[in-house]
């Protein structure tokens, strides 16, 4: 993928120098302390189309907008049309009526390169925001950002994911992402929860969590997505899931020394970490969480064709 594309959809099309150049703009944009760039997006209305729930993502590329001059709307699944069966297609197309051309979406099944394909999609540009299990392009950009900025490289790297990993649309996006920069990514969980098969060759589906994550330079917990029950199978997550498949802080001690944790959040403390951890020296997740802002912010940049 290159600039100015009309979406930003997968992270299938991310290639290693465009990658960098959003990573670089990303930092760019978080040495800034003032708000130089408010003018960039000032006469634009952006839709954020959130069907699922969210709060960092909604809130991050709300902020990523506001610090570009765009003004947002926020449309849901309960008090929008979309409750009286109208197509997210048709909500797109009203809403482009009213002037607005940049839509962030986040749904369970968006098919969104489905309307990308059509030739209505030509006229606006979309951002997947988290679709169902399938893909959460921007959370791995700013998790590939963060793991650069702390590794200094990808190539030879290990990263582990633990948890709910085939329900995961951020294990996904990570997967598709890091591995094609050189990264090996190890994966541990529930059995129920884990692929049946690796999605990459520098994928391995590991057995137990110390084969998973003892030659990890990072380790990225997941939380147990319940509310992706299809077989209506719940899991016990009292401390046995902890003892299990949690990250605890003798689990953090016997990682590599300079072995990072990460969680794409929501956290569930106590669960699949240790509650302590969330703020341990050794964590990531806030950094994550800043470095989505500034990420979104260099993606949209690219995506509307404004000068840093
Ligand atoms: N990481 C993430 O997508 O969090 P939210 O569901 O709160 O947006």
């Amino acid at each position: 993928m290159g600039s100015c594309s009309s979406h930003f959809l997968s992270v299938d099309h991310v290639d290693e120098a465009f990658f960098l150049s959003l990573h670089q703009r990303a930092l760019n944009v978080e040495s800034d302390s003032d708000f130089s760039r408010q003018h960039l997006l000032k006469h634009e209305i952006v839709a954020n189309i959130f069907l699922e729930a969210s709060t960092r993502t909604m809130i991050s590329f709300e902020c990523a907008l506001h610090r570009l001059g765009a003004q947002t709307v926020r449309i849901d699944a309960h008090t929008s049309s979309l409750s009286k069966n109208e197509s997210l297609y048709d909500t797109l197309l009203t809403l482009r009526a009213m002037g607005i051309r940049l839509f962030v979406i986040r749904s369970s099944n968006s098919r969104l390169e489905d309307i990308a394909r059509t030739e209505f999609g030509n006229t606006i540009h979309m951002i997947n925001a988290g679709d169902g299990s399938a893909g959460h392009p921007t959370q791995a950009m700013l998790d590939a950002s963060v793991l650069l900025q702390q590794w200094g490289h990808f190539s030879g790297k290990t990263l582990a994911i633990i948890g709910d990993v085939n329900r995961s649309r951020v294990a996904r996006s990570n997967v598709a992402l890091l591995c094609s920069f050189g990264v090996n990514v190890n994966v541990y969980g529930p059995p129920d929860l884990l692929p049946t098969q690796s999605w990459h060759t520098n994928m391995n589906v590991c057995r137990t969590f110390e084969e998973a994550t003892q030659d990890a330079d990072a380790v990225m917990m997941l939380r147990v997505q319940q509310e992706r029950n299809t077989n209506q199978k719940t899991f016990n997550l009292d401390g046995h899931y902890l003892d299990r498949y949690g990250m605890t802080l003798p689990r953090l001690e016997s990682l590599k020394k300079d072995a990072w944790l990460m969680h794409p959040g929501p956290t569930n403390r106590g669960v699949e970490l240790q509650s302590e951890l969330v703020e341990h020296p050794r964590s990531l997740i806030s950094k994550q969480v800043s470095r989505g802002v500034s990420m979104r912010m260099a993606i949209v940049m690219d995506l509307m064709g404004v000068a840093a």
